[in-house]
């Protein structure tokens, strides 16, 4: 089995990730890390827990990490996630796990340096304790296995500005900093294949046939404004996997098509900071230094999504 650490700021999606990971049986969760994002680090932090309660499988221990982006101001997205940022579901839970002592960062390092060339990193938040972990041990790149982030717009329009997406946006010094760190094992997942894993109403029915209803009620409530608001921008009744597909692609590394390219983040621009810069035609004359998702396998993702979630 794959021994995976998740980085998360959750986030409707950001759960999705984790019930995926849990459900699927194909990795050990060693532990996951937190971090402001879609709300404060304190509102992940606290999702991140319900979650597992929730999902009530063995114990997975939760780190929280950053509580603010490495030079920027925090930007939430409770537009998109709810006041809460899991749009509302799991509200009367009590919390009764709590997250441990360590600081996400140091528990990364902790890890990786500990087991080299076994550790995969599942990203699916802006990129802060990556990059702490990187400022305090820049020898890190060497002994991951693999890191998959859920961030950036290759060939499409972003999420929060007209360019960028989410996560790179809240902390592009930090994305910056992990793509130049010199990882020779990155794939990004970008918006180009995230919004063709499109959850919609016959996905969710057919979840309420296989899964534990205490699940499926979880996953109705907590996308049913999250599809209202993809309606809204964007025309039609489903919303984005963005999260889960990069875990999916993590475990199954079938589902998604990637090709490697060089690739920066904007960090001075009124315009575009945040925007993903793919360099097509190797303009720049850099080694690539990523692997990009171009294409995905779209009911592949489907089907071991809602297996996975069937499963828990
Ligand atoms: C990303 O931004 C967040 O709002 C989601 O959780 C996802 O990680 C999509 O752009
Ligand atoms: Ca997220």
């Amino acid at each position: 089995k794959r021994k995976v650490i998740l980085d998360v700021d959750t986030g409707i999606d950001d759960a999705l990730g984790i019930m995926l990971a849990v459900g699927s049986g194909d990795c050990d969760i060693l532990g996951i890390t937190t971090v402001n994002g879609n709300v404060s680090l304190q509102q992940a932090t606290r999702n991140t827990l319900k979650i597992t309660q929730l999902i009530e499988n063995e114990y997975i221990p939760v780190f929280a990490g950053a509580d603010r982006p490495l030079v920027r101001q925090p930007r939430f997205e409770h537009s998109v996630h709810g006041n809460d940022g899991i749009g509302g579901a799991l509200k009367d839970m009590p919390v009764y796990r709590q997250a441990e002592e360590m600081a996400a960062h140091q528990f990364i390092i902790q890890q990786v340096m500990s087991q080299p060339g076994e550790i995969t990193l599942i990203m699916t938040a802006p990129l802060t304790n990556l990059a702490l972990a990187l400022q305090e041990q820049p020898d890190l790149p060497n002994h991951v296995d693999r890191v998959f982030i859920m961030g950036g717009a290759v060939n499409e329009y972003g999420n929060i500005t007209p360019t960028a997406e989410y996560n790179m946006y809240v902390d592009p010094e930090a994305a910056k900093i992990v793509f130049k760190a010199g990882f020779s094992n990155i794939v990004l997942v970008p918006l180009d294949v995230t919004r063709r894993v499109l959850l919609d109403r016959n996905h969710l029915a057919a979840l309420a046939r296989t899964a534990r209803p205490d699940i499926t009620v979880y996953v109705h409530q907590s996308t049913s404004d999250y599809m209202k608001r993809y309606e809204q921008r964007n025309g039609v009744q489903a919303c984005a996997m963005h999260d889960p597909l990069a875990v999916a692609a993590a475990l199954r590394p079938e589902l998604l098509h990637t090709t490697s390219y060089y690739v920066d983040v904007e960090v001075s621009s009124e315009l575009c900071d945040g925007q993903t810069v793919c360099d097509f035609q190797n303009r720049l004359g850099q080694t690539p230094n990523i692997q990009v998702g171009m294409t995905v396998d779209h009911i592949g993702f489907f089907n071991y999504f809602l297996e996975a979630l069937s499963r828990l």
